[in-house]
């Protein structure tokens, strides 16, 4: 178990890919809440990327957002919208 202040949120970038979708499963299995960020990149078949996130969607803890983490804007949105007060 990942010792981390509750009020934390976690951001996971490349969160469909192999590596991204097992953290990710970990984290949400210790009630982390957790934000995710890909852009389903044709690097190898994007179907799979879904699949690795298909199981999540229902998550409470889970939000994915869909964006290349070198859009600054989007970064910048992000962090906006989910940053807690
Ligand atoms: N055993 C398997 O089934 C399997 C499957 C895939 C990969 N692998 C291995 O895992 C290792 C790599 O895993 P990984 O998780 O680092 O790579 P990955 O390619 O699986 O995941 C990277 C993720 O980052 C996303 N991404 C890339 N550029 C981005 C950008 N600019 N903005 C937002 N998202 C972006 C991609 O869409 C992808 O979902 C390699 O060794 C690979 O061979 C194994």
């Amino acid at each position: 178990m990942i010792e981390r202040p509750l009020e934390m949120k976690v951001l996971v970038t490349g969160r469909a890919g192999f590596i991204g979708s097992h953290l990710v499963e970990r984290l949400l299995k210790e009630g982390q809440e957790v934000r995710c960020l890909d852009n389903f990149n044709d690097y190898y078949n994007p179907e799979l990327k879904r699949n690795n996130i298909r199981s999540f969607l229902s998550e409470r803890n889970f939000k994915l957002v869909e964006a290349d983490i070198l859009d600054k804007d989007a970064l910048k949105r992000i962090f906006e919208k989910h940053e807690k007060p």
